[in-house]
């Protein structure tokens, strides 16, 4: 057997996509081992989540930092000391610098509400209703320098319908978030996963 991969989260907020993946090791379908939560974040509900599991968690606050960079650093530091091999950034509201992508290339995904490269940046959901789109989704991809962009790996369609609202439109892209993330860690995992210029080449099992 291959050993575990080692995950380490970044979160801002509610935790539900973090909730997710802590579920999906628990009950065998994601071959991982969470090893560190870390959040910018005093207040993240998805920080009692972690704890709820065992899992050590770590605030670091931005505003203690004199740069971006010098924040990223200490998160760097927090995640190679917990051995991490993969980071997800599941919610996590900050634009990550050079100093994180750079570690961590093709080594780091994120989960975004809409099919990119549509409706990247805040409220994606209100700017797919707004634009009147006929399907919205959600995208997890490699994180790169350009914001929610970055070599998509896998995508999830839900179509809009007419009375949508913000809400009703988020609540269903989060019902496919959830499916979406622990299954492209799962393929990665797996090693199945192999970025080709923009694009990531998905291996058969
Ligand atoms: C999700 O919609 C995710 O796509 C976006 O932020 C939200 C986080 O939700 N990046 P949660 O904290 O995982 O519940």
């Amino acid at each position: 057997m291959t050993p575990k991969l080692i995950i380490g989260v970044l979160v801002s907020g509610r935790g539900t996509n973090l909730q997710q993946i802590l579920d999906d090791v628990e009950n065998g379908k994601l071959h991982a081992s969470v090893l560190v939560v870390v959040s910018n974040r005093e207040s993240a509900q998805a920080l009692a989540k972690a704890k709820a599991h065992g899992i050590p968690t770590i605030v670091i606050d931005p505003k203690t930092y004199a740069s971006t960079e010098e924040y990223d650093g200490a998160i760097l530091d927090a995640l190679k000391n917990h051995g991490v091999d993969l980071v997800v950034l599941a919610g996590y509201m900050k634009v990550v610098s050079s100093v994180l992508i750079e570690a961590y290339r093709n080594r780091m995904m994120n989960i975004h509400p809409s099919l990119l490269p549509a409706f990247p940046g805040l409220h994606a959901q209100r700017q797919a209703l707004e634009c009147g789109v006929k399907m919205a989704g959600c995208t997890v991809h490699f994180v790169a320098e350009e914001v929610d962009a970055g070599p998509i790996i896998l995508q999830a369609a839900v179509p809009v319908e007419e009375h949508d609202t913000e809400e009703s439109l988020s609540a269903r892209i989060l019902e496919q978030e959830h499916q979406i993330l622990p299954k492209a860690l799962q393929l990665y995992s797996e090693g199945r996963l192999k970025v080709v210029g923009r694009r990531v080449e998905i291996a058969d099992a």
